[in-house]
Order: C-alpha cells, then structure tokens, then sequence
C-alpha cells in the first residue's frame, strides 16, 4: 500500500467540503495510513465529530483544553508524517500566516515538526482576493504546500476557482509529496494503451491492451519529479496528476507525436501494444456486407517506433516492453537485441494483460531481474528505480 506506515494528522476546518474530508479519511486508511483528526470549532457545524471518529477509530481533538493530553498542540505532530488541512478555509489560511494559535489546529501547525499541506476551499471572491492571495504567498514562503483548488461549480451557485480537490486527487497529491523526487530535471516520454488502424469509418484494427501499466509507468515518474509526456492510444482512464496526456489513434499518428518530442526527452519508455499492421486502404466508406464475399483487407506493416528513436543520433534511455505468451527470457532479450536498447521489461501476457497486478522481469545487459508479482503501481516504481540506477551506471 502507498502509504503504508504514514502517520496524518488531518486538520478539519469550517467549510461546506468538510463532508469530503471523511471520503479522505477512508481513502487514507485504504492506501495504509493512519490519521489523527483534528477539527476546529467551525468545522464541527458541517459535520459531527462522531462521523470522522468512527472512520479514524480514534477519538477526534477539537478542543485544546479537553484534549486528553495537556501537551496535545505538540504530542500530536511529533509522531506524524504530515498534517494535512483540508478543507482549509480563507480565516484558516489567514491564521496560518499570522502564525496564530487561538485554537488546537491552528496551535499545533505552529509547534509543528513535520510537513503541512492545505486544501484550501471557498468562494472564488474570497480566493481571488488580494488578502487571501497575499497570506498563500506567504505560506509558500513559509514552506507550506498548497494542494489545489480546483475549479468548477461551487457550493454558493457561482462557478470558479476555489473548490477543494476531489479525495482521490488529495491522495494522489499525498503520494506524490511522499516520493523521493530523483527523476527531478529529466524529461520523460512515453507510450502506452493499444493503437487503432481503422478500416473503414467505424471499423477497425486493435488489442484488448487496457493502458494500466503504461499509465502507472507515467504516475510514477511524474510522482519522482519528471516533466512526463504520455502519448497515448484510447483508453477511458483519467491522465496521471502532472503528467501532459498526447491522445493518438494510430501506430502512424504515435510515431509523428512520439518522433516530434523524442530528441528532447531523457528517457523513453515505450509500453503501448503498437498495432503490428494497419490497413494498406482506409475505405472512405463503411464496407458493406456483399452476399457470401468477404472484403479483402490488405495488410502493411506498421513502423517500430520504439527502434527508430532507439536509432536516433543522440538517443533517450530507451526501455522497451515485450509481452510474450511463452519463452520469455529468450524472447525478450533477442528484442531488446534487434531494437538495440539497454533495457526490456519482459512478462507473460497470461499474467499482465488487462489486470492491475503483474509479474515481470527487466532484462538488461547484466542478465535478467525478477521482480515479485505486485500492483502494476508498485513495478512502475521499481522500474523508474532501475532505470535511474542504469543511467547512473552509464
Ligand atoms: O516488436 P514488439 O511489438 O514485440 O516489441 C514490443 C516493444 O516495442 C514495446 O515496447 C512496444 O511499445 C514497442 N513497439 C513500438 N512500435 C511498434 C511495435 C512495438 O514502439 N510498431
């Protein structure tokens, strides 16, 4: 689990949002941590304290002279992680840039020994107001990490900036901020999901690849501090935070957005299923059945789009991807061979294909590693560690 052993303090402030904080509470107890809630005064007039309790499986602080500690403002942040307040409102955000502490939160982020992150959440007047604009600046230059908001229809009826990210993306965020940032300063370009080689308008050629290890290839170098480009073939699933998504159809139209930012990039790793052949004829119109003759469909072979940048007079890293059903080890390294990369990350499509676990092995000039069956998140991450070990070695 990500966040495995993390120990949040989460600080609950008086805003609408505050109900979302309880989906939060719930997706952070998934991904494995353990959160201490901490609401102020205002915040337990949007939701009980009994709710957030009852998630958290502790009793919630709200007041700093019944907490059961008399030392509460400073116990609770010495054994956290983090102290994430989210919702935090303008009056919160202005209090911590005055450094106040005239309630048990805002007290315990100033006698803090770990990092804060705000989610901040109000009125998009409020947002854009120049008082609140100052103290997030001060904020910033105080250290403080500033999750959000989003934009949108808000709570008020006016639609603008100022609303709290979504839970999933406040954990994601969370992720993110706990990952070393070792790939910080590299340019990384990818390529995933299945490519589609039309047949005519409605019609076409393509595999049942789901994107999943592609996409957790690309979170995980964005979350270690990557500028991540992401072409990708269609597939219905959100782009990873911080990761610029390039949507393609075609093997022809991946190689052109691939070929056009590959010279730039530091690393390349290619885990689209690229489509082998395309249709030699697009038919302009949609083939019609024609009583007992099947059209023909003459096929041609699609670039390798992974050798050419391979090719390149001043390559990326480049990693490939090869997914066999059987002779795995032999395989792959006579790919990684033909296509003259450092490094091919082998599997057997019995094992990868379409789920969100996987079992593979890297292959590089050293022989091949294996790596246990995991999530398809936890490979992606050993994967951009064994990258940036290869590229230190070089
Ligand atoms: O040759 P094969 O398709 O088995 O190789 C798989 C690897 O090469 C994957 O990394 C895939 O993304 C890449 N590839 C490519 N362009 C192709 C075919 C495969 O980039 N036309």
């Amino acid at each position: 689990m990500e966040l495995e052993g993390k120990r949040i303090v989460l600080g609950v402030t008086g805003s609408v949002a505050a109900y979302k904080a309880a989906a939060l509470l719930r997706l952070l107890a998934g991904a494995g941590a353990t959160a201490r809630v901490v609401m102020t005064d205002a915040a337990t007039r949007f939701v009980g304290p009994a709710t957030f309790a009852a998630l958290s499986g502790k009793p919630v602080l709200t007041d700093m002279w019944a907490a059961d500690s008399p030392m509460a403002h400073i116990d609770l942040t010495r054994a956290a992680d983090a102290i994430l307040v989210a919702p935090a409102t303008a009056d919160f955000i202005a209090r911590l840039a005055q450094g106040r502490a005239d309630d048990l939160l805002a007290a315990l982020s100033l006698a803090r020994d770990c990092p804060l992150l705000v989610a901040p959440a109000m009125n998009r007047q409020m947002w854009e107001n120049p008082a609140t604009r100052r103290n997030l600046e001060i904020l910033r230059q105080d250290g403080i990490t500033c999750l959000g908001p989003a934009a949108g229809v808000q709570a008020c009826g006016e639609e603008g900036e100022g609303r709290m990210l979504e839970p999933e993306a406040l954990l994601e965020a969370l992720c993110a901020f706990f990952t070393p940032k070792s790939l910080a300063g590299k340019k990384v370009l990818l390529t995933a999901g299945p490519t589609f080689e039309a047949i005519d308008p409605v019609r076409g050629l393509t595999n049942l690849s789901s994107g999943c290890m592609g996409y957790a290839v690309a979170r995980a170098a964005a979350q270690a501090g990557a500028e991540v480009t992401l072409v990708s073939g269609p597939v219905a699933r959100p782009a990873p935070m911080q990761v610029l998504r390039i949507f393609v159809q075609s093997a022809l139209e991946m190689r052109a957005a691939v070929l056009q930012r590959a010279a730039e990039a530091d690393i390349f790793i290619a885990v689209a299923a690229v489509a082998d052949y395309r249709a030699e004829q697009v038919a302009p119109q949609k083939l019609k059945k024609s009583a007992g003759v099947p059209p023909e469909i003459r096929l041609v072979q699609n670039p390798d789009i992974l050798a050419e940048v391979a090719a390149l007079p001043r390559p990326p890293f480049c990693v490939g991807f090869a997914a066999e059903s059987e002779h795995l080890e032999d395989y792959a390294q006579q790919k990684r061979v033909r296509k003259n990369i450092p490094l091919i990350v082998g599997n057997l499509i019995q094992e990868g294909f379409g789920g969100e676990t996987n079992r593979v092995i890297l292959f590089d000039d050293a022989g091949g590693h294996p790596l246990p069956a995991a999530p398809k998140t936890q490979i992606a991450r050993q994967l951009m560690a064994h990258i940036l070990a290869l590229m230190e070695k070089k």
